[in-house]
């Protein structure tokens, strides 16, 4: 493996079990990342390097013209680039790389913990044994704790896009071999999908004391929020910028402390708002909504949850009270233990302190 490969760790991001946060005041607050697609973390590079190790022959080989695919218009068209990317992972140790690169660059970024999806039924339906999929993430996951102080939990999404029957069996395949879940999500293309369909699942993996989480209101309607909270009890919603379209729905979810997981630079290249400075985050906040930033996939759409911060914060002018808010609805919407909670917390508040002088004279 060479120093430059994406495989390796990265010395501008490797603190060598050292915090970012642990040691230097930065301009985005500490904070739990809840809304993450392992798939989604996969970088150009490593794209290009695990077709090479595995012998895949890339429709887009070349790393320039790879790029310029980019550029999405819809939820659909990022998705069509994210299956077809995947195809490079393959064997435990290319998901392994996968994770590690990710809680690297994340730990870096300040995400103290961070809930992780990963999408089985993508690989099983190319040939993946789920075994090899979930053996190379636990075992990065493992690691993370110890050598870069960040805690984990991991959440089969099942694809809404496939049938209910399908994500039924691969639950239970994922039972079978004891895979380290928290919980349960809903991802893929929202649009003629609506959680209607997955009341099933959601029961089944709520009686096996599963946590349950879903995407909605990201292009699909606000009734898509409010269908997943009453008919598939998830937890917390992915997404829900659609939520305020519904001013009784926003009512509720004020009223329930729902813990939105809202991924702004993600809405932007997506299509999902017009533009950054229309995103609705600053209404949310003002709304007394628990919303919190993430990156859902920070390789397609331009950042890590860092980026988000510094880009809403910019968008927005939001100050370090605003920005430790978001931090803070982060923790209150994480399934972590109340120990960890209090940690990420007393970190919040450290860097509240830290960062106080250099705001207020720029304010
Ligand atoms: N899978 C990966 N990213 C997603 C997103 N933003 N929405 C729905 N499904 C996804
Ligand atoms: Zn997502």
């Amino acid at each position: 493996m060479t120093s430059g490969s994406p495989l390796a760790a990265d010395p501008a991001t490797d603190f060598g079990g050292t915090r970012h946060h642990g040691c230097m005041a930065t301009d985005t607050p500490p904070c739990a990342e809840l809304h993450l697609h392992i798939e989604g973390t996969l970088e150009v590079p490593m794209v290009l390097e695990l077709a090479e190790r595995n012998g895949i022959a890339l429709p887009t080989p070349d790393a320039a013209a790879l790029r310029r695919r980019y550029e999405f218009t819809d939820l659909q068209s990022f998705l069509d680039l994210y299956y077809e990317n995947m195809a490079v992972l393959r064997t435990p140790e290319d998901f392994e790389s996968l994770t590690a690169a990710y809680l690297r660059r994340a730990a870096a970024g300040g995400v103290m913990h961070a809930e992780i999806m990963f999408d089985p039924q993508a690989h099983l339906i190319r040939g993946v044994p789920l075994g090899a999929v979930v053996e190379g993430i636990a075992a990065a996951l493992a690691a993370a704790e110890d050598e870069l102080g960040v805690t984990t939990d991991l959440f089969a999404a099942f694809l809404r896009d496939r049938p209910a029957a399908e994500a039924d069996a691969v639950l239970t395949e994922l039972l079978a071999l004891r895979a380290p879940i928290a919980g349960i999500g809903l991802d893929s293309a929202e649009v003629g999908h609506p959680p209607s369909l997955f009341v099933d699942l959601f029961a089944r993996a709520g009686a096996l004391g599963l946590h349950r989480i879903a995407h909605a209101g990201e292009e699909g309607p606000a009734v898509f929020v409010r269908d997943s909270l009453d008919l598939l009890h998830a937890e917390r919603i992915d997404h829900g910028i659609r939520s305020v379209e519904d001013p009784a729905l926003v009512e509720r979810l004020v009223r329930d402390r729902v813990p939105l997981t809202v991924c702004p630079l993600s809405n932007v290249r997506l299509h999902a708002v017009p533009s950054l400075a229309e995103h609705p985050l600053p209404r949310m906040l003002a709304a007394g909504l628990n919303v919190c930033v993430n990156s859902d996939d920070p390789a397609y759409f331009g950042g890590y949850v860092d980026d988000n911060f510094a880009a809403v914060r910019d968008a927005f002018g939001l100050d370090a009270d605003a920005l430790a808010t978001l931090a803070a609805n982060s923790v209150d919407g994480a399934f972590a233990s109340p120990a960890r909670k209090d940690e990420l917390r007393e970190a919040i508040v450290q860097w509240r302190a830290g960062v106080s002088t250099r705001f207020s004279t720029n304010a």
